[in-house]
């Protein structure tokens, strides 16, 4: 008897530990959003703008005079397949854009995010 108990005991707070990271009290996109602003490293936000519509970011004038601009582009209509390949950190060969490390889940959140924003 007492050993049944102990062991709903040990269930239940196995359960409860579970509950603890359960994201479901936020929705998808907003966790999507939170991890746009905050991907652990600099916020895409800042560079791609707050609602994903692409931004300057730098411009500046070469020795020789020319006008130089660096543009981070629009993402809200990027496929999947790029976003992934653009994201997975093996894969970046951007000299201007940081390399991330996010997990698959984290990836779906902010693609879902970006792809559904709310105008
Ligand atoms: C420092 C600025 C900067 C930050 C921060 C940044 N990006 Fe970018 N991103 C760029 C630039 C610039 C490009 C264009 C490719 C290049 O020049 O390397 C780009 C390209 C992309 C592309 C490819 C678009 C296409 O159509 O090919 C995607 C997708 C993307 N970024 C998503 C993100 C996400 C998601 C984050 C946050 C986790 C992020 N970026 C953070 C600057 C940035």
């Amino acid at each position: 008897m007492l050993f049944k108990l102990l062991l709903l005991i040990a269930y239940t707070s196995f359960i409860h530990a579970y509950s603890v990271i359960d994201y479901s009290f936020i929705t998808k996109y907003e966790y999507g959003q939170m991890l746009y602003e905050n991907p652990r490293g600099i916020g895409c936000s800042k560079c791609h703008g707050n609602n994903a519509q692409g931004s300057l970011i730098a411009s500046y004038k070469t020795s020789k005079g020319e006008e130089k601009r660096i543009f981070a582009p629009k993402i809200s209509d990027v496929s999947w397949e790029r976003f992934k390949t653009v994201l997975s950190a093996k894969e970046n060969k951007s000299s201007v854009m940081p390399t991330y490390f996010l997990t698959n889940d984290e990836l779906i959140s902010i693609h879902f995010y970006i792809t559904n924003l709310k105008k």
